[in-house]
């Protein structure tokens, strides 16, 4: 399944990168189906009490009509994963974290029962075996540098909350610096895109 999260369209670097990666799977699984799913176009609404009533505390009773919306927005979405083989997530940094949609999507996720369960053991995960590929592009250069642990809140995050969901399988595929000018903008997509063609080599051999 391919989710795109960034607002912008022609301009957005993960969107592009994220169709080239799509466009890698496809040529290594012909007849592969693929599911789009763009949260910035469509963004699910922030949580509000209303909405957390269905969304996280499952009430099925006398709900309103936004509470019955939710309820079938959760499912789909639950379901949509939990069908996908390999996820594909477009991932801009924005303030050092993810896009405020790319939040709200995966705040319906995360589902106690379905998705993950609490333990005696602890949290454990029930959204794993299946791959992610994450698509992330930054303006500024992050990987390797002394503040990349105080400051990368989105790639660290993902894998986070994957993580917690039992999707451990998670490759990066990483533009970052591509506010830092045209020769280094052009040097990260031409990264990532190697990196693209990679991916999926061993399945089409
Ligand atoms: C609102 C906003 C916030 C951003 N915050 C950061 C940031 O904290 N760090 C960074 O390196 N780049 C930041 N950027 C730059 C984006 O990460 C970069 O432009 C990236 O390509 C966005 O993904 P997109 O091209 O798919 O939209 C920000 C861009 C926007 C529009």
């Amino acid at each position: 399944m391919h989710i795109d999260s960034s607002p912008l369209a022609q301009a957005s670097v993960s969107r592009q990168l994220t169709a080239a990666v799509v466009q890698a799977w496809q040529q290594a699984n012909p007849s592969g189906e693929v599911t789009y799913r763009d949260v910035a176009a469509v963004a699910p609404a922030h949580l509000d009490a209303e909405l957390l009533a269905v969304a996280k505390f499952g009430a099925d009773q006398n709900l309103t009509p936004a509470q019955q919306a939710e309820r079938a927005l959760v499912d789909t979405l639950v379901d949509e994963l939990l069908s996908a083989d390999v996820v594909v997530i477009g991932a801009p940094m924005y303030n050092f974290s993810i896009p405020s949609q790319l939040k709200s999507y995966l705040d319906r996720l995360a589902q106690a029962g379905r998705t993950f369960r609490y333990t005696e053991a602890g949290p454990q995960g029930l959204a794993g075996g299946r791959k992610v590929i994450v698509v992330s592009s930054r303006g500024g250069k992050y990987a390797g540098t002394p503040y990349e642990a105080a400051l990368d809140h989105q790639e660290a995050y993902l894998k986070a909350f994957l993580g917690f969901l039992g999707m451990t399988d998670v490759t990066i595929v990483r533009a970052e610096g591509v506010a830092m000018g045209p020769d280094a903008k052009a040097g990260a997509l031409t990264a990532a895109n190697t990196q693209i063609g990679d991916l999926f080599v061993a399945q089409a051999a």
